[in-house]
């Protein structure tokens, strides 16, 4: 193998502390473009460099890069580590999640996963792992658990009996998130052990890595941007963008959201739909003898496993709506496949709640919107059919835009993803469209169904809840097309004072 040292001057002073620091879990945070990505790469092989040696002379690393899905893993973050670490170097093999890039040398073992966290099998895996350290890119997008859990993950690789690890941890680079999410918390209170870096403005005199963008980089991309983009985007502060194509459009927050709260009526049934999974969410509705719905509220469930989210949900219904009876409980038909203890989601919900689960009667995404759309562009009686509580913060959100169709990045034109963006608000968006669904939603956008959605009682309902639940249907497949292969590494920079990777 060729011998190469590869030169890298950190991105500005906040980029080059994120690297010096030593702390157990490292978060950079700053605005588009300010060199996270990078510095978080060269981090990645600094450490494994300092590595010290096993009793064979070995440093042996292993480092899981993680993503929130696999499309983003390969068109940013893998590309930008192959910019630092050319594929040449060892053995990338591709078509296999996670991906490994191998890099062995006579004195370096580094096993390197990039991993997506699109399936519940991919974060299986992750979590099954034993570490050196680990990097999550863009950690906004990520449920807060697989970081809590990937901390029980590191410092595992090599062993003690091995040499043990010289430095283990977690690093995490972001562009700033909504205000709501586990990362503004975190920033704002950081756990013992936890070290945050915030880079400056990109249009402020401390703005990092411009050297190393086009002229008037951030001046060109502020032009036609509402202030909130400009403050999350260049300025690096928390808050609340819409990055893509709404998934409903005809959503409006000063028609489908009441002033006040709408309570229950008294002797009309609840609906619930659920959506399992990493954060598991649950959506409660009503729909109203007139043929409204009202969407009472919402149950997101962070940090659980299903039974604590079932005995949660339990509670909190038991707690909240005493005097209504749930009719119809419907949830995503991917929980009747068996888990790795023989018993489906649908069984364990059965098990910790009162009510029978049913699986919705489709999974088909494009049907559960249309489902939704429906509901929100009828009215009844000069006045919108769908009402949603205004407490319910992440729907709302959630149709303000942070539910979405993401553009694709690469290519002429302006395209999007045909599925919504996986992120803290599709969870309960798909609880709501399986409500939507459990109440005859796709019957009406199938046509099916020539009456109004007028549900009494358990009426309306796409299946009968005396019958045991039908056969599974499975997900639909993800869009990920394997294969593909990588542009060229490009070439590297000089003026160094990290020689990072000597081979
Ligand atoms: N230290 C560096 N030396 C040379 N080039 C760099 C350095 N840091 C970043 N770059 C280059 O600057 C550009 C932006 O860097 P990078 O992708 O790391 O930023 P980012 O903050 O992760 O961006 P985003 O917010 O889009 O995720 C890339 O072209 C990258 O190659
Ligand atoms: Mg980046």
């Amino acid at each position: 193998m060729n011998t190469q040292i590869v030169n890298f001057t950190p991105a500005g002073p906040v980029a080059r502390a994120f690297m010096q620091a030593d702390a157990f879990v490292r978060l950079l945070v700053g605005p588009l473009g300010s060199g996270k990505t990078s510095a978080a790469v060269v981090e990645v092989l600094r450490r494994a460099q300092m590595q010290g040696r096993g009793t064979d002379g070995m440093r042996r690393v292993r480092v899981a890069i993680i993503r929130n899905t696999f499309s983003e893993l390969k068109s940013t973050t893998i590309k930008s580590w192959e910019m630092w670490c050319p594929p040449q170097y060892g053995r990338l093999t591709l078509g296999t999640s996670p991906i490994v890039h191998h890099v062995q040398t006579s004195e370096l073992d580094m096993e390197v996963l990039f991993v997506p966290l699109d399936k519940p099998e991919d974060v299986r895996k992750l979590l099954s792992l034993e570490l050196t350290f680990a990097w999550i890119d863009e950690c906004r997008e990520i449920p807060k658990e697989v970081l809590d859990a990937l901390t029980g993950r590191v410092g595992r690789y090599p062993s003690k009996l091995q040499g043990g690890c010289t430095w283990s941890g977690i690093l995490l680079t972001s562009n700033p998130s909504d205000t709501e999410s586990w990362l503004y918390k975190l920033v704002s209170d950081p756990p013992e052990g936890y070290a945050i870096f915030r880079q400056p403005s990109g249009r402020g005199p401390r703005a990092e890595n411009l050297d190393n963008l086009p002229a008037n980089y951030y001046q060109r991309i502020a032009a036609g941007k509402d202030a909130e983009w400009i403050k999350v985007f260049i300025d690096g502060e928390f808050g609340f963008v819409v990055e893509g194509k709404l998934v409903y459009p005809s959503f409006r927050d000063s028609v489908h959201v009441p002033a006040e709260r709408i309570e229950p009526l008294h002797g009309i049934g609840l609906v619930l739909g659920a959506d399992w999974g990493l954060t598991p969410a649950c959506a409660i509705l009503q729909p109203w003898p007139d043929g409204r719905i009202v969407v009472l509220d919402e149950f997101v469930c962070e940090n659980s496993g299903i039974v604590r989210f079932a005995q949660a949900l339990a509670k909190y219904m038991q707690q909240h709506y005493p005097d209504n009876d749930v009719t119809a409980a419907v949830g995503d038909p991917s929980g009747t496949t068996r888990g790795p203890d023989e018993s489906t989601v649908f069984e364990i919900m059965n098990q910790h709640t009162p009510w029978r689960w049913r699986p919705a009667s489709t999974n088909e995404v494009t049907l559960r919107i249309e489902a939704v759309s429906a509901a929100l562009n009828r009215m009844v009686d000069g006045k919108p059919g769908f009402q949603l509580n205004p407490g319910c913060g992440t729907l709302r959100k959630g149709f303000a835009g942070g539910y979405h169709f993401q553009k694709i990045a690469a290519g002429q034109g302006t395209t999007y993803h045909e599925t919504p963006r996986k992120n803290q608000y599709s969870h309960i968006h798909d609880a709501l469209q399986y409500a939507v669904i459990g109440i005859g939603g796709a019957n009406v956008v199938l046509n099916r169904e020539r009456r109004r959605m007028r549900p009494r009682m358990a009426e309306g309902l796409d299946y009968n809840p005396l019958e045991p639940y039908g056969p599974s249907s499975n997900r639909p497949p993800r869009g990920v097309v394997w294969g593909d292969r990588w542009a060229k590494p490009r070439a590297t920079v000089a003026d160094s004072d990290y020689p990072i990777l000597s081979m």
